[in-house]
C-alpha cells in the first residue's frame, strides 16, 4: 500500500512543476503587468503585435502611475487585477458615494456612475451582488438589456443608530444587497438620501454603493462610519472595489466557430463551451488530463509528458 502513495505524490509534484514553469502568454510576449498575469488570447504590445488574439484582447501595461497598471477597454481606463483562464477576471471598479455634513451635501466622491464595459465582457451574477451601505440610503441600478428593454433595481437602508447594525450581516440594517442579471454589459448606479443624512450625521455622514465581489466584501458595523478607508484605491486615488467579470470570445459559438479553424480560438487537446450569456461567445478548456492555456495554438498538453 505505502508505494502506492509514494508514486502518486512523486507524480502530483512533477505536475506542479512543470505547470508552474509553462508560460501563459505567446513566446516573446510580456507575461506579466507588476504581480497580474497576462494569458493569452489578453496581452499586451503594439496594435499590430500578435501577443493578444485581436482587439477585444489588448490590453496596456501602463508604468506612468509609480507601479505597473494592467488597463482594458472600453475606455482603457478599467484596471484588471487578475485573469483566469477559467474564463473570468477581477476588475476594479468605482463606487459611487453621497456625502453630507451641517451644510448639506459635500460633493466628495461620485454621486452616479455608469459603467460600460466591452462586449467581451459581462458582471457575472453568480460572484456580484450591487450593495449600499448607509442609514438615509436610496442606492439604485439600471441597466439596459440586449434586447434593448431596460430595467432598473435597487435598495433602500434606513436605520436611526449604530447600535442595531450586526457585523457579517448586509441584510437591510445599515447595508442592503441585490442580485444582478446574468450577461449585464452595463450599469448605473445611483444614490440618493431621504433627509440629506441630518439624523445619522453624527454616524452616518455618507451612503455609498458598489458591485463587488460577493466573497470579498463583508459588512462591519464601522462601515456606515467611514467605508472608504478599508476599500482599495485605483491608480488615480479614486475609490474601488472588486468586481469579477466574466469573458468569451465574442460573437461566435462553439458550432459555428469550430468550422473556421483560422479563427477558431481553441488549441490542440481542448473542448469549446457556449457561454450562458445572451450574448454568446465561447471559451476553451483542456480536455481531462491536459494542462496549459487552450487560447495558445499549441494548446494543452498531457499530464504525462514529463515522465513519458
Ligand atoms: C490601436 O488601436 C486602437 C483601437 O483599435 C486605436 O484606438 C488606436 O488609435 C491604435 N493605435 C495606433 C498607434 O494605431
Ligand atoms: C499611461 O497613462 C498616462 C496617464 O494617464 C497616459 O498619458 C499615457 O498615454 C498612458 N500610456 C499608455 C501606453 O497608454
Ligand atoms: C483575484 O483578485 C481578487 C481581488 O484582488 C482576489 O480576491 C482573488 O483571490 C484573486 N484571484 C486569484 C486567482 O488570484
Ligand atoms: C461642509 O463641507 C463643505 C465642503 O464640501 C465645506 O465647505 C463646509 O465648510 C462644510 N460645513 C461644515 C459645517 O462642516
Ligand atoms: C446611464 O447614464 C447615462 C448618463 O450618465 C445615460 O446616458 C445612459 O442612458 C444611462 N444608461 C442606463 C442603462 O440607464
Ligand atoms: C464590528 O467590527 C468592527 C470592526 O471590526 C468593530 O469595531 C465593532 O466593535 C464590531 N461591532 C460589533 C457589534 O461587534
Ligand atoms: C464576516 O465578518 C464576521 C464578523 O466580523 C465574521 O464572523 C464572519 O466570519 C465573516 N465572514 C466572512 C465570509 O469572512
Ligand atoms: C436636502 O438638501 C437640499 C440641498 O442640498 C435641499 O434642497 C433639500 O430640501 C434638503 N432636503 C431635506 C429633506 O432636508
Ligand atoms: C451559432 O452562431 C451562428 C452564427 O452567429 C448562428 O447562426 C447559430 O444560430 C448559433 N447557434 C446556436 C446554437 O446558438
Ligand atoms: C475564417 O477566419 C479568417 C480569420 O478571421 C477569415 O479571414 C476567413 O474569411 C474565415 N473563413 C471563412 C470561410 O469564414
Amino acid at each position: 500500500m505505502d508505494w502506492k502513495i509514494v508514486v502518486v505524490s512523486i507524480i502530483l509534484l512533477l505536475n506542479a512543476a512543470s505547470t508552474s514553469s509553462q508560460s501563459l502568454a505567446k513566446p516573446g510576449c510580456q507575461e506579466k503587468c507588476g504581480d497580474v498575469n497576462i494569458p493569452y488570447p489578453f496581452g499586451v504590445g503594439n496594435n499590430d503585435s500578435d501577443c493578444f488574439r485581436d482587439s477585444h484582447f489588448h490590453l496596456v501595461c501602463n508604468t506612468s502611475y509609480g507601479h505597473p497598471v494592467l488597463l482594458g477597454s472600453p475606455r482603457g481606463n478599467i484596471p484588471f487585477r487578475n485573469i483566469s483562464l477559467e474564463g473570468q477576471t477581477t476588475v476594479h471598479i468605482l463606487i459611487a458615494m453621497d456625502c453630507y455634513n451641517q451644510s448639506g451635501r459635500t460633493y466628495d466622491g461620485f454621486q452616479e456612475i455608469d459603467i460600460t464595459l466591452a462586449k467581451q465582457f459581462s458582471f457575472s451574477s453568480t460572484r456580484t451582488k450591487f450593495t449600499a451601505i448607509g442609514c438615509d440610503t436610496k442606492a439604485y441600478m439600471s441597466s439596459s438589456l440586449l434586447s434593448g428593454d431596460s430595467f432598473a433595481s435597487g435598495c433602500i437602508s434606513f436605520c436611526t443608530s449604530d447600535e442595531t447594525l450586526i457585523n457579517g450581516s448586509c441584510s437591510g440594517i445599515g447595508c442592503c444587497q441585490t442580485s444582478i442579471p446574468n450577461g449585464l454589459h452595463t450599469f448605473n448606479v445611483s444614490l440618493s438620501s431621504f433627509y440629506n443624512h441630518t439624523d445619522s450625521l453624527g454616524f452616518n455622514p455618507c451612503s455609498y454603493a458598489f458591485l463587488a465581489d460577493q466573497d470579498w466584501f463583508n459588512f462591519s458595523s464601522s462601515d456606515v462610519r467611514d467605508l472608504r478607508s478599508r476599500l482599495p484605491v485605483r491608480y488615480d486615488g479614486a475609490t474601488v472595489t472588486p468586481v469579477v467579470l466574466d469573458w468569451v470570445i465574442p460573437d461566435d459559438n462553439c458550432t459555428y466557430a469550430i468550422k473556421n479553424r483560422t479563427s477558431y480560438a481553441c488549441g490542440e487537446n481542448t473542448y469549446c463551451s457556449d457561454s450562458s450569456n445572451p450574448t454568446g461567445g465561447y471559451n476553451c478548456h483542456c480536455k481531462q488530463g491536459y494542462r496549459g492555456n487552450p487560447y495558445l495554438p499549441q494548446g494543452c498538453q498531457g499530464d504525462d509528458g514529463d515522465l513519458s
